[in-house]
């Protein structure tokens, strides 16, 4: 149980969650049966009547305005994309830059979001990396700030260790500095509250197989509709503001949408668009807030266990500085890894140790069980906290 919702219950929609200590929704999260009933649901849509296209347009708009709410935006300001990466990209080379503009971005950051940047060097934007120290806030990276400084790329929430960034005051300074601010949202999404515009974020860009719980290749983008000066690198009919009824393509129609469909190109993914409708549908039925706070209070549960072990943790232990759900244990993955598979137990290898990661599913019973695995196996005193 949880003071926060009734966890027992979202768990039984998680049959995965009983078969297995899954402790690695970071990576990507298991099935939820709200979800396959909406996969269920399409296909046998398409299996009885061919596909009925227009109910399942209609349904990608509704769930474009569940996401717009879900992150404090507009509808207009939503694009459905691949994935994450797809999401970077279509930011980085919308961005008007030139030979000689800079991006910041954090050392160490998701590679997917320093690519999708670090590729623009071609065109002669250079990419400067600031250290990624355990606060990064307006004052961390306003010494880094120049006359060439353009954009500010950075994530929420970091996959290796679990910081949670003061995204709301770069926001602030990129407002201040007159500068681009693009967040990649992917690993907080779904457990993190996201308001896109307390954040004042020009772009946000995430895929949704882990805190939004659909199977991978689905990605979203958020874009400021005020800033009209970001064209797409590419371009397809659902781009333009009109497509040609006889749909014969005319040179000097090439008025872009005025939302962020320009950035949309072709068909969707329909099976997985409508996977999150229903995911967000259980998100919001237990309320993201509630989501954030019983993925701290098993983090708090996890950090007082390991402290009693005298086990490190690696990321930050504060509220304030830490995603909720994401703890990496000062323990030798090479060393652990199969130890804990063996256990029945699935967490993630990452730079500095092992990455346990909550969902809303997880219960401290799960928390206990990781913990009676690594005491029954012991901690060598090589690995103990200094
Ligand atoms: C911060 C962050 N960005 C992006 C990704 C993934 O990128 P994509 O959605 O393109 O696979 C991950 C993890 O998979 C991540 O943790």
């Amino acid at each position: 149980m949880s003071g926060h919702y009734d966890v027992d219950a979202v768990r039984k929609e998680f049959p995965a969650a009983e078969r297995i200590t899954y402790l690695d929704s970071g990576f990507q999260t298991p099935l939820a049966l709200p979800v396959k009933a909406a996969i269920d649901r399409f296909l046998r849509e398409g299996l009885e009547t061919a596909g009925p296209k227009n109910v399942w347009l209609d349904r990608v708009e509704a769930i474009r305005a569940k996401v717009a709410q879900f992150l404090g935006a507009s509808a207009d300001e939503i694009a459905f994309t691949k994935n994450t990466s797809e999401s970077m990209n279509i930011a980085a080379n919308a961005l008007p830059l030139r030979a000689g503009d800079k991006v910041l971005m954090l050392h160490g950051d998701h590679p997917n979001n320093a690519y999708a940047f670090l590729n623009l060097q071609r065109r002669g934007v250079t990419v400067e990396f600031v250290p990624m120290t355990a606060i990064v806030n307006a004052e961390t990276i306003r010494p880094h700030i120049d006359a060439n400084t353009r954009a500010i790329s950075m994530s929420l929430v970091t996959f290796h260790a679990g910081h949670r960034f003061d995204v709301e005051s770069i926001g602030a300074l990129c407002r201040e500095k007159n500068l681009y601010f693009i967040v990649d949202v992917m690993q907080a999404i779904g457990v993190v509250p996201i308001d896109a515009k307390a954040m004042g974020a020009t772009v946000i860009g995430s895929g949704s197989h882990k805190g939004l719980l659909v199977p991978q290749g689905l990605g979203l983008l958020y874009w400021d509709k005020a800033r009209t000066e970001l064209k797409p690198a590419y371009l397809a009919a659902a781009s333009l503001a009109e497509i040609p009824s006889d749909l014969i393509a005319r040179p000097d129609k090439l008025k872009l949408a005025a939302s962020a469909r320009r950035f949309e190109l072709g068909n969707f993914n329909l099976p997985a668009i409508q996977a999150l409708g229903a995911s967000l549908d259980m998100i919001n039925a237990i309320g993201v807030q509630n989501i954030q706070n019983h993925c701290f209070d098993l983090g708090d549960h996890l950090i007082g266990q390991l402290d009693m072990l005298d086990i490190r943790l690696v990321g930050p232990r504060e509220r304030r500085y830490r995603a909720p759900h994401i703890y990496v244990i000062a323990l030798p993955a090479a060393e652990w890894l199969g130890h804990f598979e063996e256990n029945n137990i699935r967490v993630s290898p990452e730079r500095d140790g092992i990455r346990v990661s909550f969902g809303m599913f997880n219960t401290f019973a799960d928390v206990d069980r990781l913990i009676d695995v690594i005491r029954r196996r012991g901690v060598k005193p090589s690995h103990r906290a200094a």
